[in-house]
């Protein structure tokens, strides 16, 4: 990464996981970042720690949008976007039973899919008409958004609209010199892991190690792409659609 002036990062769920951990890497290269979380205090610590710009932003809900475009309207456009903000159907403390579709608690379906799927959605609608040609959006989805995940079935699902809005809207955005691509990594040491996931033989990523696949998915000339990350020791990959020739 280069320094610029002109360069303005924006990355939703910045305050833990993979999140901070592009925070962390794109500040310390010299580059302005607007960290959004609902998270306050993680959020505030992080910005106090790297120089990031901190905002309180509910992803899934289209009035915090509206804020954040406003302070762009002070920061100038984004040239980075990482729409990253996610969780789970359930709890990181809840057992793996209540992960499943029949253990289902309405509040929190519908949380995960304000989280997972209008936060991605919301923030396309609000951002797409601020940004300029040469900007490049990713979007974390999961290997859950191209496999099957049966732990948590619905979480897959939320991840599979992702990939498939991200692929649609490919060729669309590049008319506008725009790109979009979507990260699909397996497991990472992060917060979202369900505790009973965390056996002795668990091998997971780290936050930086995927933060580092994210910046370089900034800067890749392809797009409307699903990026599988399976392991610290392969780079990412494209999984193409069927029909997908490009
Ligand atoms: P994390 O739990 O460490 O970080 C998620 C962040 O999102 C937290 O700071 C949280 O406060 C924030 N957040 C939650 N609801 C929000 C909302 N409504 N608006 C704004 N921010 C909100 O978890 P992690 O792993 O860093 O998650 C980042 C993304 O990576 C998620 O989309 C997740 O689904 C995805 N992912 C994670 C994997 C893993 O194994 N950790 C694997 C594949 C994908």
């Amino acid at each position: 990464m280069t320094s610029s002036r002109s360069t303005l990062w924006l990355v939703t769920g910045a305050a833990s996981g993979i999140g901070a951990a592009v925070t962390r890497a794109v500040a310390a290269a010299g580059q302005p970042v607007l960290a959004l979380d609902v998270d306050d205090s993680a959020g505030t610590h992080l910005a106090a720690e790297t120089g990031a710009y901190y905002q309180h932003c509910d992803v899934g809900n289209p009035d915090d949008w509206q804020l954040v475009l406003e302070r762009l309207q002070v920061l100038g456009a984004p040239t980075h976007v990482h729409l990253n903000a996610g969780i789970q159907v359930a709890p990181p403390s809840a057992p793996l039973a209540d992960y499943q579709l029949e253990a289902m608690v309405l509040e929190r379906y519908r949380k995960m899919m304000s989280v997972n799927v209008d936060g991605i959605v919301f923030g396309l609608h609000a951002l797409l008409p601020v940004l300029e040609p040469g900007a490049a959006i990713v979007v974390t989805a999961s290997l859950a958004g191209i496999t099957p995940y049966a732990v948590d079935p619905l979480y897959a699902m939320s991840k599979h609209a992702v990939v498939g809005l991200v692929r649609s809207l490919g060729p669309t955005l590049a008319e506008r010199e725009i790109r979009i691509n979507a990260i699909c990594p397996g497991g990472i040491d992060t917060a979202i892991i369900p505790d009973a996931q965390r056996t002795d033989d668990a091998i997971f990523m780290s936050p930086e190690h995927v933060a580092g696949e994210v910046i370089h998915l900034m800067s890749v000339a392809e797009t409307g792409k699903s990026w599988a990350k399976v392991s610290e020791n392969k780079p990412v990959f494209v999984v193409r659609a069927p029909g997908d020739k490009s």
